[in-house]
């Protein structure tokens, strides 16, 4: 989509329009730290229409003029995430109404109803106002629709909302009744109206109530977002459009949805370095960038990360000297196409002013922060020739946020993790970090074809219509699946005889019954002579057709299967740690002639993009000892350094971008 690498971030120059001067300093140092892009009017509503139909242009205008005329490319936002307050005290129905249902008042962010025709009406008027002055200017790089979409409305327009969603989906309120199993407890409807959202203080025990929730509440902002981006593309049908992606599996609208509606996917990464090792933090920091890249199975853009601290974790710490470089470069490594910031210039009042900025408070190009950016900037040029390589793995694991949703909110079998899914879910991907295996992440609906293997872990509540494809896959190609794997339809109603059809001929399994263990229970397999541990949930299963590779070592069902095999496929019974995965999947893939990734060690955090020439290894050290790497074997060019090498020696927080012909 861009024809170079950017480097820049969000600047909130509305705060200092009374400040003399400020734009100019600023320019020339955003020149000093290369930058060139900035994203600008994500929070400037009440600026650019400080009250109601009147708007004022002119200092957007005068900053984007200059900004262009400098080469500094602008991303416009469009300020629905933050309403004036002139609009919320004027229009009550905008506020949201939480699951107590009580109107919030005006504050924060992020704090307007979705459905509210009265907002989408004064979201239109003022997205008309910037994109008729801004769309299809060339300066403008991309639009950056409202600010980290999230949470629920409970208002009686919502309400309705929700029931016509239901009443479209289900046909009949019989059918609902049926396929929600409400004859439990007398959760019988007799019509769509009786139906409201999961609420503490009324139904919150329903799975499938809260699962089409969460999936209303997904289609509702996304609806939300489409209207924004007709706008935009009323005035420029080719501009790319799309909003901030945030946070991690916690994050409850599912992404998978959303990616179907934006041009391109963006990111903000926060990883919380120094609260756990680096090596760490930056395995868990490369699942949100596999993530990413995988929801539209290409490159993404990287619209905010920390120039160093960030205020709302529980302690600033400033990013060590050779950090902020090479946390720069982790997800470049796994497809980001550029490094963005929030932000640009550190506010002055308000709860942000403890959040580190490119420019900090004292204005200057001689603290640490700025230092670290501009050491960005320096090698953001020569990043320009692996601008258009990919990520390509063989691997794919299996995400789901339906799936999410009914594991999270179910009563047992393991309460006391919410049984533990994400985690799971993490562990299995750090097992293969472990072991040195790459990944993309799959769901329901992706496309299986092009991988060797696939992961499913906890694959409890997954659609007939995955499994009839995941069946196929099997034939040629390898699955593994983990514990509570095809025991719940999409809507979380058991299936008949306890497992879906398609994976019992996939796993060779039959029935089921599942052990939940406190955190003091262990049980074990030992797997080539290596002992692994299991813990959490341990299943029982029958074997109908598979072999078995391991055995329960422990308790009443001592000598019970735990890793199964048939044909291609395995079935990991019990939850284990990374460690466990990882000797597992060294076994199996090992097995099924997948290569671990060339470069790899496991102090070391090593990714490959290729294009159709050449491979780039990024060869990380997020850890404290000197790392030797021969490379006499080949003939390996680094790409930072502009020259042929023959070994490579990391220290702490050093790496390398090493080209090798195809
Ligand atoms: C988010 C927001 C930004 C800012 C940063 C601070 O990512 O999008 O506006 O608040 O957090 O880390
Ligand atoms: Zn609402």
């Amino acid at each position: 989509m861009f024809n170079k690498v950017y480097h820049g971030g969000d600047y909130n120059i509305e705060q200092w329009l009374s400040y003399d001067g400020i734009l100019e300093k600023d320019i020339e140092l955003m020149k000093k730290a290369n930058i060139n892009f900035v994203s600008m009017g994500i929070f400037s509503w009440s600026m650019l229409e400080p009250t109601e139909g009147n708007y004022d242009f002119k200092w957007l205008l005068d900053v984007t003029s200059k900004l262009f005329e400098n080469n500094i490319k602008v991303i416009m936002a469009t300020p629905s995430g933050s309403k004036p307050a002139w609009l919320s005290s004027k229009y009550k129905e905008v506020q949201r109404v939480n699951e107590y249902f009580q109107r919030e008042l005006h504050g924060n962010r992020q704090s307007h109803c979705m459905t509210s025709p009265i907002y989408r009406e004064k979201v239109k008027l003022i997205d008309t106002e910037i994109a008729k002055r801004f769309a299809g200017n060339k300066n403008i790089l991309m639009w950056h629709v409202s600010n980290e979409f999230s949470g629920h409305c409970y208002c009686d327009l919502c309400v309705k909302k929700f029931q016509d969603y239901l009443k479209l989906k289900y046909k009949s309120i019989e059918n609902l009744n049926k396929k929600w199993w409400n004859t439990f407890w007398s959760h019988n409807f007799s019509d769509f109206s009786e139906i409201y959202p999961p609420s503490p203080i009324g139904e919150f025990t329903s799975t499938p109530l809260l699962m089409e929730w969460e999936m209303f509440t997904t289609l509702n902002t996304i609806d939300f977002y489409n209207a924004e981006r007709d706008t935009i593309k009323e005035f420029d049908k080719d501009a790319i459009v799309t909003i901030n992606f945030w946070g991690d599996t916690w994050m409850h609208l599912d992404y998978f949805e959303f990616r179907k509606h934006v041009d391109l996917i963006t990111y903000d990464t926060y990883p919380e370095w120094y609260a756990k090792p680096d090596h760490e933090v930056a395995i868990e920091a490369s699942f949100t960038y596999d993530l990413m890249r995988s929801l539209r199975n290409d490159n993404f853009f990287m619209m905010e990360s920390t120039p160093s601290t960030s205020n709302w974790k529980y302690a600033s710490k400033l990013k060590r000297p050779k950090l902020h470089k090479l946390s720069s470069i982790l997800p470049i490594a796994f497809g980001a196409q550029n490094v963005g910031y929030f932000q640009i210039r550190k506010t002055k009042g308000q709860c942000e002013k403890f959040h580190s900025a490119v420019i900090n408070h004292d204005n200057s190009d001689q603290n640490f922060i700025f230092k670290d950016v501009c050491e960005v900037g320096q090698i953001i040029p020569n990043l320009d020739e692996i601008l258009n390589s990919k990520v390509k793995n063989e691997i794919a694991l299996y995400f789901d946020w339906n799936n999410k949703h009914a594991l999270e909110n179910n009563c047992g079998p393991l309460k006391g993790k919410k049984n533990g899914y994400t985690e799971n879910l993490k562990e299995v991907y750090k097992g293969l970090k472990h072991a040195g295996f790459s990944t993309d992440i799959v769901y329901s609906e992706s496309d299986f074809s092009k991988y060797k293997a696939i992961i499913i872990p906890m694959g409890y509540s997954i659609p007939d219509s995955t499994w009839e494809r995941l069946l196929e896959f099997s034939k040629d190609n390898t699955l593994i699946t983990t514990s509570m794997t095809g025991y719940a339809d999409e809507i979380d109603l058991i299936y008949d005889n306890c497992r879906n059809h398609n994976f019992e001929e996939i796993s060779g399994l039959k029935w089921v019954e599942i052990d939940g263990l406190y955190p003091k229970d262990e049980n074990h397999c030992n797997l080539n002579g290596e002992k692994i541990l299991f813990k959490d949930l341990c299943e029982l299963n029958k074997v109908n057709s598979c072999d078995i590779i391991s055995i329960y070592e422990e308790d009443f069902y001592k000598g019970y299967p735990v890793i199964t095999k048939n044909k291609n496929s395995y079935h990991i019974a019990a939850n284990t740690d990374p460690d466990g995965y990882a000797k597992i999947f060294s076994h199996i893939f090992s097995k099924e002639n997948i290569k671990k990734l060339k470069f790899f060690s496991e102090d070391l955090m090593v990714s490959k993009r290729e294009n159709k020439t050449f491979n780039y290894y990024f060869i990380m050290n997020f850890n404290e000892n000197t790392k030797e790497i021969d490379l006499a074997n080949g003939l390996y060019y680094d790409i930072l350094n502009r020259k042929y090498i023959k070994n490579l020696t990391l220290e702490k927080y050093d790496f390398a971008i090493i080209r090798e012909l195809k």
